[in-house]
């Protein structure tokens, strides 16, 4: 923790599968700083509505469901921990593991995301934390909506075949194989256009960010290129 010390916040936007979570993770144990997965909070919460308005017969059918429950985001029992490094996720002290990224989810999500009392919900947890330690946050309106105050912004691209790529690759090494690279390649095209036309939270490039492509250079090119950022501005 760096309670004694300035408490820095950097954000890491960018599309799905751009690489912002694996880079973060490796940011955050070189800086010694948390990292906060925003999209694993929109994650569990669709998990939490799933549990109390049901999955639904198709995702339509959920949207629909969702839009006349009127789903209270603060009436979950839910809360976040870090243990070694890595955000769990607890609801009504239940720890969610890998069911956060299951294709269900993901195709849900956009309602969860959509509706300002949960962005509320997701943003309010992400200041919380940032009052108390160091936070590297990844997302996709984290410059620009949750902490644009912030020096220290970077954004993270990529072609969609490239990011596909990515996305079914850690799928498969968290033993998830419920979906092909096309579907995936596809998936992740709507969600690009989903994320990108929010009206509230949508992505796009935070200003003063930093921008990296990283379509053709690999994980720790990405690293070090930030840390080498960082450090001129620390
Ligand atoms: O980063 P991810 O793929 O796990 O995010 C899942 C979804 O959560 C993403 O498609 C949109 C939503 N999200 C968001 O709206 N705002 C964020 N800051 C992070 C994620």
């Amino acid at each position: 923790m760096t309670s004694n010390e300035t408490k820095r916040i950097i954000t890491l936007d960018g599309p799905a599968g751009s690489g912002k979570s694996t880079v973060a993770t490796i940011l955050a144990k070189r800086l010694g700083y948390l990292h906060a997965d925003s999209g694993a909070l929109y994650r569990s919460l669709t998990v939490a509505c799933i549990d109390q308005i049901g999955a639904g017969q198709s995702v339509e059918d959920f949207g629909n469901r969702f839009s006349q429950s009127k789903v209270n985001p603060e009436s979950f029992q839910f809360r976040v921990d870090y243990e070694n490094g890595q955000q769990l996720h607890f609801l009504n002290e239940v720890e969610l593991g890998q069911r956060i990224r299951s294709l269900e989810v993901t195709e849900r999500i956009r309602f969860i995301a959509d509706d300002l009392a949960f962005r509320n919900r997701v943003n309010q947890l992400l200041r919380d934390l940032s009052k108390k330690t160091s936070i590297i946050v990844d997302g996709r309106d984290i410059g620009t909506v949750v902490f644009p105050e912030t020096e220290y912004k970077f954004y993270l691209d990529a072609d969609v075949h490239t990011r596909a790529v990515r996305r079914f690759s850690e799928l498969q090494e968290s033993g998830i194989s419920d979906t092909t690279l096309e579907s995936i390649e596809k998936q992740i095209s709507l969600r690009d256009e989903q994320d990108r036309n929010r009206k509230i939270g949508a992505l796009r490039i935070p200003e003063k960010a930093i921008l990296i492509d990283t379509s053709n250079i690999d994980r720790d090119m990405v690293v070090s290129g930030i840390l080498a950022h960082l450090q001129q501005q620390f």
